[in-house]
């Protein structure tokens, strides 16, 4: 058994039926729940709010892992907070210093909500390294950041494997979170790289097997 844990991205899933939906994911033995936030300016898709976060917590038991793809999610991150979540991740692109990602990093964690940052595929895992030590998590995006489907971009690999290392190497304990066209074929050498959490959309929600397509994600 494996202690990788794997967090169903809504994102993916018939709106026209979501407590049902998550219901089947919970029903699954999934205990995360990933929230995907986009803006409409940081990525081109506008998606959902704090809002539809505060109706699943009132009825959902679940770790609350919100994805913030919007800019400036310093104006935000306290809103998401308040209506549940307890992992809140946001983009160093869409951040102007250092100096204010330390701070957002410091703030989100004051309300005792865990700090994460996400990398899309083209930036290089170095520029977060001055910000490892600390983190609760990275979220590695494996995909272009906007929607779901897309194919994962076997680059990210490495990216995984320096967190690892480094993690180790540091005696560090964030999370490493990958994100993007994760599915039974992908997610062996993600695993294999180092990840701790695997978000999927499209694969979980589409299948017609969930136990079993949940256990194909991580043995
Ligand atoms: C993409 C989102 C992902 C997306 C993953 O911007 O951050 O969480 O839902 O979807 P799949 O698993 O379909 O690639
Ligand atoms: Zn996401």
């Amino acid at each position: 058994m494996s202690n990788v844990v794997v967090a169903p991205s809504i994102l993916a899933a018939d709106f026209l039926h979501l407590d049902e939906e998550v219901l089947r994911m919970k029903n699954a033995g999934l205990n995360y729940l990933h929230f995907d936030v986009m803006d409409g300016k940081f990525v081109n898709n506008k998606t959902f709010d704090m809002t539809l976060l505060k109706s699943l917590k009132n009825k959902f038991d679940f770790v609350y892992d919100v994805h913030l793809m919007v800019v400036n999610p310093e104006e935000v991150y306290k809103e998401y907070i308040a209506a549940g979540a307890n992992i809140l991740t946001f983009h160093y692109e869409a951040m102007n210093s250092d100096e204010e990602v330390f701070d957002l990093i410091k703030n989100i964690k004051k309300l005792g909500c865990k700090a994460g940052i996400s990398i899309k595929p083209s930036t290089n895992v170095n520029k977060i390294e001055k910000f490892l030590k600390d983190l609760d998590l990275v979220l590695v995006m494996s995909v272009e950041p906007g929607f779901g489907g897309q194919s994962f971009i076997e680059s990210s690999l490495d990216k995984i494997l320096f967190l690892k290392t480094y993690k180790k190497d540091n005696n560090l304990s964030y999370f490493i979170c990958v994100d993007g066209g994760i599915n039974a074929k992908t997610a062996p050498s993600v695993v294999k790289a180092g990840a701790d959490i695997l978000i999927s959309g499209t694969y979980l929600f589409k299948s017609t097997k969930l136990k079993e397509d949940i256990f194909n994600l991580t043995n």
